[in-house]
């Protein structure tokens, strides 16, 4: 069952915060996709900590400043952005919607943010770049280096501006919902990228066939001496995803990338792991300017942006809200979450007295341990 096969089409402009999204998208969506989406790994306390943590935050405004116009516009990696937000790279997007990453692509292009095509993507990337939008391309570190590089050179002959490269999954997380499910992708989503022979043997693997590709097609020997070799490898600029340590996000900034990213994949992989936004100003600190900090996971809403900003993030990807968007309505749904997001920032930002992005990363912000009586 696809969105909208059984249930009437959703009336987009009564969902007016990216937050309501995702209830008006849980009733559309068939169950196994649904717990495939929102869940997390073990018992989820990393993906409840994300939350719980851009709740506790709060950011102090400033008044007076005489300000009357804003602007959202920002540059990202090495592009321009109207907003300081990406679309975060999330596989399969076919099982959300029949047109899939396509609609996402189109949406973005549409919105002016940049979208990061997952490796396990069930478009391909040129089909993606034909639409026109700013396009970064995810990979996952392979066993097979030959396979990488000619997925390397597509993303550049695609006019991809950017590489992605994802660090957290050594192995992927125990994803218990899907487990308890045996959740399996459907015969006509497939990670294209692979070519059809690996498809088939995801068909004939059974089980959790996303399981199945991590542990068969992914190297868990990965190591800064193989980032060193990509960057040789390409002339794209680097951004690297999945840092919470502040010592691997020097070591990172010592390899030469143009951004890292600060996540923990939506908790999804290590369950234990700190919220993104805890370790964010740490890591912030340890870097100089020349690399740009990125920051997802939790993220829900345009006050959610200028906190991540507000403790000194470049930007945010935005990740399962975009699906959301997707399972109400292709192209137009993901458009909408995209446009209430900006409005969200928009006046969040007018409310806190800032005129543009990076006169929201001078404000400042409260958290839990700072406050009179917090906990230290
Ligand atoms: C992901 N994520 C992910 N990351 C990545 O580098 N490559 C991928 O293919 C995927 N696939 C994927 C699928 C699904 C269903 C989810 C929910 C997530 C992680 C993603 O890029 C991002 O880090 C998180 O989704 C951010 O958290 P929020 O915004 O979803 O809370
Ligand atoms: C996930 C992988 C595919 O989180 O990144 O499901």
């Amino acid at each position: 069952m696809h969105p909208g096969s059984a249930v009437p089409p959703v009336d987009l402009s009564s969902i007016v915060s990216v937050a309501q999204a995702e209830g008006e998208a849980a009733g559309r969506t068939p169950a196994d996709v649904w717990d495939y989406l929102v869940g997390g790994s073990g018992q989820e306390v990393t993906l409840g900590a994300n939350r719980t943590a851009l709740d506790a935050l709060a950011v102090v405004p400033r008044v007076l400043t005489g300000l009357s116009e804003r602007s959202l516009h920002c540059r990202l990696v090495d592009g321009e952005a109207r907003m300081p937000v990406a679309v975060a790279p999330i596989a399969y997007q076919k099982l959300f919607h029949p047109h899939g990453e396509l609609a996402v692509a189109r949406a973005a292009a549409v919105a002016g943010v940049p979208y990061v095509v997952s490796l396990l993507s069930s478009t391909p990337m040129e089909e993606l770049a034909a639409c026109g939008g700013s396009l970064w391309f995810q990979l996952y570190w392979l066993k097979d280096r030959s396979r990488m590089l000619d997925l390397i050179r597509r993303a550049e002959a695609a006019g991809c501006e950017a590489l992605v490269v994802s660090v957290d999954m050594p192995a992927m997380g125990r994803r218990l919902r899907d487990l308890r499910r045996g959740f399996t992708l459907p015969a006509d989503v497939r990670a294209v990228h692979f070519g059809e022979q690996q498809a088939s043997r995801d068909i004939a693997a059974g089980g959790s066939s996303i399981a199945s590709h991590t542990a068969m097609a992914f190297d868990p020997s990965f190591s800064w001496a193989d980032l060193a070799w990509l960057a040789a490898h390409t002339r794209l600029p680097l951004v690297v995803k999945g840092i919470l340590d502040v010592d691997d996000a020097r070591q990172a900034a010592h390899a030469g990338v143009a951004a890292i990213v600060v996540s923990n994949h939506g908790g999804r992989q290590l369950d234990g792991a700190p919220s993104s936004v805890d370790v964010l100003p740490a890591v912030v600190d340890a870097l100089d300017d020349s690399v740009q900090v990125l920051i997802d996971s939790g993220i829900r809403s345009g006050s959610d942006v200028l906190k991540a900003l507000a403790l000194g993030a470049h930007g945010v990807l935005l990740g399962r809200p975009v699906c959301w968007g997707l399972a109400l309505g292709g192209e137009s749904g993901v458009a909408h979450v995209l446009s209430l997001l900006h409005d969200e920032l928009d006046n969040a930002m007018a409310l806190a007295g800032c005129g543009d992005p990076s006169s929201i990363r001078q404000l400042r912000t409260l958290t839990p341990a700072a406050r009179p009586g917090g906990r230290r």
